[in-house]
């Protein structure tokens, strides 16, 4: 069996500035009110960067983000119920779960539940709207670690959230007959093996599953011959079910159903409006609400805090600045025609090296047309300047090499070595140490009563893996403000993996077998 381990060859790091000036990636002018923002905060590299790269998300056809610079100029809202840091998958999907929550309640409100989100850049212009497109449960892939890091309850839970959030996700915008307008793809993801250690490390991690009762019926095992005729790539697979959408659309469509949902919930979006601290209010702020935001337009006053700010997290909260907390590191992605026509090629999404490489067919090309892939890779990126950084106006030309080579490797005749690429990017991804998200109150390291930030949420930091899990994440922060709000008592429902939260205070009554199996790492932030 000939299997190029097409990862092994080792890059050194080189990076010219000049190459920061690539045409494929013009920054976009129209982000230059950051840059005039005053230094307010410890560490001006925690925040997004001015002049971000463009993504084929936010600029591969006119049109594609109406609300880009919504709410960017006119009176800013300097006061709301809960403000929202971050207008990304999670911080619109916090919105939406509140809208949805807060339905219930249309009659008995007096007022109506007032949200704001605030944004530094364009409307859904970070890690969302320059991700690989991907919507895809792990399933069985990764269990092995969970358990051993958590206990199996949690592992099977770390299951269940992804599954829960594709089903409901998918749900949503099939029930809402949106799937043409979000390019929604129902099919599979195929996982190739490039070594046997790999292929060997998930039959463990499958089996495990299995035994622990993981439904793992979804799941099918390719043999190369199975893949070369299928896909036309020479090594074994495993196939599990997978998806893929245009994440900034999908967040687009979230914000609307929001914005209509009920009378008792209204939503205001201020994009360019980077929040650049988290203030406890006093007098000489001149408002009546616990929190104060400051920004460059201006002050806002807030009683619920929500930080949906993923890499970007530890900029407003310096508790989760290092290697224990939200370490922000740069991914980068392609937009680049096939060799071949699109009746040649599948619509399966793909994954490879431990999945961090990944990419798909764009759907909607003619049978004779050469579609568009998208393809990113992290892996790639070692050894290169990736690394901790918010800085996604940077091109990186050595994986921008890699990225030029790989498909012709892996699918030889489909695509063409060096071909330029249509649009290239990067992206800021909030990795954690596990792995996993903090989800629930903001807690202060040094003080467990985590009082000081009362009222402040965060859901943040997924780690590369955010498209089925962000969603739910946002439900629980959600629960928990409305649970506040209406002084009722809410649920911890049954796909939550308890390691996610920050904090276990509400639930000593909900579930005792989950705290008996909770990993005390994350408590407090
Ligand atoms: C290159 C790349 C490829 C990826 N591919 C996939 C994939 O295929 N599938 C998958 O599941 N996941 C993928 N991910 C991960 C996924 O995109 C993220 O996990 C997810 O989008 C995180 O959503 P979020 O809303 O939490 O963060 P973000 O989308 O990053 O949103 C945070 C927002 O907060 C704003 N912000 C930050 N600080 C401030 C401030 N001080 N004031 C105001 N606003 C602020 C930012 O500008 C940003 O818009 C990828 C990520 C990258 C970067
Ligand atoms: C929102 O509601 C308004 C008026 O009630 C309607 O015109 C509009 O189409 C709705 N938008 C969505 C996305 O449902
Ligand atoms: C983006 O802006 C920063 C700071 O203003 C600058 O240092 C950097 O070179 C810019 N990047 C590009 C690609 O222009
Ligand atoms: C699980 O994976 C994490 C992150 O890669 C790693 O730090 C940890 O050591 C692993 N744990 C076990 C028990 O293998």
């Amino acid at each position: 069996m000939t299997r190029v381990n097409i990862l092994a060859l080792g890059f050194v790091a080189v990076i010219g500035n000049s190459a920061a000036f690539s045409p494929l990636g013009p920054y976009d002018p129209l982000q230059e009110p950051f840059q005039a923002v005053p230094s307010l905060h410890s560490d001006p590299t925690l925040f997004p960067v001015h002049n971000g790269t463009r993504s084929f998300w936010m600029a591969g056809a006119p049109g594609v983000n109406p609300l880009a610079r919504e709410g960017s100029s006119g009176p800013l809202t300097t006061d709301a119920d809960v403000c929202i840091i971050g207008s990304g998958i999670t911080g619109v999907s916090v919105a939406y779960h509140l809208s949805e929550l807060l339905k219930k309640d249309s009659e008995t409100r007096s007022d109506p539940l007032s949200v704001a989100i605030l944004e530094a850049r364009d409307f859904c212009s970070g890690a969302t709207g320059r991700n690989g497109g991907h919507l895809s449960a792990h399933n069985f892939m990764g269990f092995v670690n969970d358990t051993a890091t958590w206990g199996v309850f949690d592992a099977i839970k770390s299951v269940r959230i992804e599954e829960h959030v594709v089903d409901a996700i998918t749900s949503l915008v099939k029930n809402a007959r949106l799937e043409n307008e979000v390019d929604l793809v129902e099919g599979v993801r195929t996982n190739l093996f490039f070594t046997n250690e790999e292929e060997a490390k998930a039959r463990d991690e499958y089996e495990a599953a299995k035994a622990a009762g993981v439904d793992v019926s979804v799941v099918e095992w390719l043999s190369q011959s199975d893949v070369e005729e299928t896909y036309g790539a020479h090594y074994p697979a495993v196939r599990l079910p997978g998806n893929t959408i245009w994440p900034l659309k999908l967040v687009t469509q979230l914000f609307k159903l929001a914005q209509n949902a009920s009378e008792a919930f209204t939503l205001k979006l201020h994009t360019h409006t980077p929040v650049t601290a988290v203030k406890r209010t006093s007098a000489e702020y001149g408002n009546a609400r616990r929190w104060t935001l400051e920004t460059p337009r201006g002050l806002v006053g807030c009683t619920h805090v929500v930080h949906a700010t993923n890499a970007y997290a530890p900029g407003l909260l310096p508790q989760l600045a290092g290697r224990t907390g939200i370490v922000p590191t740069r991914g980068q992605v392609i937009a680049v025609r096939a060799a071949v026509p699109a009746r040649e090629l599948t619509l399966s999404g793909f994954t490879a090296d431990h999945r961090s490489d990944y990419w798909f067919v764009r759907p909607g090309s003619a049978p004779d047309e050469h579609p568009l892939v998208i393809l990113g890779g992290n892996r790639l990126a070692e050894g290169s300047a990736r690394g901790a950084t918010t800085d996604d106006s940077v091109i990186d030309p050595v994986i921008g090499r890699r990225l030029r080579e790989y498909l012709a490797e892996v699918f030889p005749g489909r695509f063409e070595s060096g071909v330029e690429p249509e649009m290239e990017w990067t992206g800021i991804m909030g990795f954690t140490e596990l792995g996993d998200p903090f989800v629930g109150p903001v807690l202060n390291r040094f003080d467990i009563g985590g009082v000081p930030y009362e009222g402040q949420y965060i859901a943040a930091g997924f780690t590369g893996h955010g498209m089925p899990r962000a969603f739910g994440c946002a439900d629980i922060v959600a629960r928990m403000i409305t649970a506040k709000i209406t002084g009722q008592e809410w649920e911890l429902p049954s796909w939550l993996p308890t390691h996610y939260l920050t904090s276990l205070d509400n639930f000593w009554r909900a579930s005792m077998e989950d705290i008996h199996n909770v990993d005390h790492r994350n408590v407090p932030l």
